[in-house]
């Protein structure tokens, strides 16, 4: 595998830009290539053998146009389908993610942790595993999010709407004592500035996409697959291609082209 080969991340919509923009301000060299499945958006309500399929399709087409590396920008679908991944390619670098309970764990000092995520992440069976192996010193309240998503895809990250919702997520958690929210999907690190002004201060967020970076990081030294220079992005979704090209310029920075993946 050659070094100026991409890196392929994917997530079911536009989430995983939040992951891609720490992966490029790190990795500025690596040319990258991002996959939106938004012809399947939410994968929070579907089933896990339905996410696992669409993983192992979008790894294939990744894989096929030279990746050389795979991040799973999404928390769902690393919950669903990473296992089945690794088994069938031992030898690529693969990143996935889940919600950051351990720092969340170490940071609370009320001892009350809330996590906002998808319905599918939060009944995973890795998501248990995750609070059995970091969270057993802390009280965990998980809070699903249906219908964020939504919003975000459609670029409502301050809207009315996305306000009530957001504000129905955040109460229960707040009246439960957490001082620290994992933002458990990587859609919402793009409402950050809306949720810092519906909490107080003292409230921390944690959110993974900067910790995807630097294993990413490792993970490429370790095997001689760093790339220096300047790398360029390729974008491509399952949905309507130029829906993504509308949100492109707030999401990820700067406006670009995207074609269309049939898979
Ligand atoms: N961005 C995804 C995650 O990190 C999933 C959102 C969805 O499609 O429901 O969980």
């Amino acid at each position: 595998m050659a070094s100026h080969a991409p890196i392929g991340v994917f997530d079911s919509g536009v989430g995983g830009l939040s992951v891609l923009r720490e992966i490029r301000s790190r990795l500025p060299g690596e040319s990258l290539l991002y996959l939106a499945d938004s012809g399947h958006v939410p994968y929070g309500e579907k089933t896990q053998a339905f996410i696992r399929e669409r993983c192992q399709v979008i790894a294939r087409f990744l894989l096929e146009r030279g990746a050389k590396a795979l991040v799973v920008a999404c928390n769902t679908a690393t919950a669903a389908g990473i296992v089945e991944l690794r088994e069938r390619y031992p030898n690529l670098p693969l990143v996935g993610m889940e919600p950051a309970v351990k720092p969340a764990a170490r940071a609370t000092r009320s001892g009350v942790v809330g996590v906002l995520a998808t319905t599918g992440t939060l009944q995973s069976a890795k998501f248990a595993a995750l609070l059995d192996r970091f969270a057993s010193d802390v009280r965990v309240v998980t809070q699903p999010c249906p219908g964020l998503v939504e919003c975000i895809e459609a670029g409502a990250l301050d809207g009315a709407h996305t306000r009530k919702l957001l504000e129905s997520f955040v109460a229960p958690l707040l009246e439960a004592g957490c001082d620290t929210l994992i933002l458990g999907c990587t859609h919402y690190p793009f409402i950050k500035p809306l949720l810092r002004e519906m909490l107080p201060a003292d409230i921390s967020l944690i959110d993974t996409g900067e910790a995807v970076a630097r294993r990413l990081e490792a993970l490429l030294a370790e095997k001689g697959l760093r790339r220096p220079g300047a790398g360029g992005v390729e974008f491509w979704s399952s949905g309507d291609p130029q829906r993504l090209e509308k949100v492109l310029p707030a999401l990820w920075g700067e406006a670009a082209e995207v074609s269309f993946f049939s898979g």
